[in-house]
């Protein structure tokens, strides 16, 4: 099998190691970068234009690892169109462009898979396709930034001050400059978003999503909840009742002894309810080099081995973002105070209100 890496960063050089290394049956024939450094000592035809990869007709796969959704995008769609399949780590592309993309490579007779898109290291979108054959998946629930769950257990575990936690974060590259997709909840977003489409064969779009991000958080209020002796998740949730559809992220506030208080740092959680398997989850190491190539060469493999299993996304379920009502504690006007069961919606309009997390059920008493 003969395979291209476009984009040889992080992610994609850790890909190139791991093929050399230990699968002689993959051949990285080609790679694309702009960097001539990152290039230069490499065995392996360095193409200057997308057109020597698509040309080729003993090209089998496209690997996509430059990220964003603008060359990305082109690219994806023009290896799609030349029938090649596609792998890529990408999630803001396959979030944003899931309907498009997946009807591409259907067209086309190619496979397109996004293993670590969703979670890096933990394998969690190919069983999700088995499991949910089986089972009628009805809620998917997670803590799968990496940053802001670092963020998080340096507040409560080593007793940072906010400032002092995004400083940590910031040193070792968990936050990248220029962009605030973490905090503001776009990854996770992108991540429930492709979760959610899968489970549900639906497509759905990121507007559809309820999204509080963490930034809306101010020190005061991780203050009042320690001083509680609760915790804060960063915690992403989707759910299907009644032919609705609920997605929704958003800061919790959870006990000390809610099973997501043993998530810390740079791990990941998925969890999915199922009709039959009642519960299942998923953890391991959500970002980095390697954890995120061993996800990419897993698609390989099973593109390799024919085991590809291809999702109908036919289902038109209502997106209903008041399907659920929560408790939640607020800042309103300088003061705490706890609410009754309320939708996001009714929350949201209040302008009073300067921030606000969901309480856990676990953890309403305690407040
Ligand atoms: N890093 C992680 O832990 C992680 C985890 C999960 C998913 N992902 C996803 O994996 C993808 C790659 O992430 P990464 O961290 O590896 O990013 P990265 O380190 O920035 O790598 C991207 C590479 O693509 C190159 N590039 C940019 N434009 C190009 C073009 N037109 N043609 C060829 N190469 C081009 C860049 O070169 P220059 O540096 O010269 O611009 C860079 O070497 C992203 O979609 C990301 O969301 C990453």
């Amino acid at each position: 099998m003969n395979v291209a890496i476009l984009g040889l960063g992080v992610v994609g050089m850790g890909v190139y190691d791991i093929l050399l290394r230990d699968v002689p049956d993959i051949k990285v024939k080609y790679v694309m970068e702009l960097d001539q450094e990152k290039t230069k000592n490499l065995d392996v035809i360095v193409a200057n234009h997308i057109s020597t990869i698509l040309e080729d007709d003993t090209l089998d796969t496209v690997i996509e690892l430059i990220g964003g959704k603008r060359i990305a995008y082109t690219f994806v769609k023009q290896a799609l169109q030349a029938k090649k399949n596609v792998v890529t780590a990408n999630k803001a592309l396959i979030s944003d462009y899931f309907e498009e993309l997946t009807e591409l490579a259907n067209e086309n007779g190619v496979i397109l898979r996004y293993e670590a898109s969703v979670g890096g290291a933990i394998n969690v979108l190919d069983p999700l396709l088995t499991i949910a054959k089986i089972n009628h998946i009805h809620k998917i629930e997670g803590i799968i930034n990496g940053s802001t769950n670092f963020i998080l257990s340096k507040i409560f575990l080593e007793d940072y001050d906010l400032d002092k936690a995004l400083e940590a974060a910031r040193n070792l590259g968990y936050i990248e400059t220029g962009t605030n997709d973490d905090l503001e909840g776009f990854d996770l977003l992108r991540k429930i978003n492709i979760l959610s489409m899968m489970s549900y064969g639906q497509y759905i779009k990121e507007e559809e999503i309820i999204r509080v991000g963490l930034d809306t958080i101010p020190r005061e209020f991780y203050e009042y909840v320690k001083s509680k002796g609760l915790t804060m998740k960063y915690i992403a949730t989707s759910e299907w009742k009644n032919n609705q559809i609920m997605v929704h992220l958003e800061p919790v506030i959870v006990s000390q002894d809610h099973f997501y208080t043993k998530i810390n740092y740079e791990e990941n959680i998925v969890t999915l309810y199922g009709a039959y398997h009642n519960k299942q989850s998923f953890i391991g190491q959500g970002a980095g080099r390697y954890p995120t190539a061993s996800a990419v060469v897993y698609d390989l493999l099973k593109i390799k081995e024919q085991d590809h299993a291809r999702l109908q996304y036919k289902n038109n379920f209502v997106i209903n973002k008041n399907l659920n009502k929560y408790r939640f504690l607020v800042l309103k006007n300088g003061k705490f105070l706890k609410t009754e069961s309320m939708t996001f919606e009714s929350l949201l309009v209040d302008k009073e209100i300067q921030a606000f997390a969901r309480i856990d059920e676990g953890a309403y008493e305690s407040i």
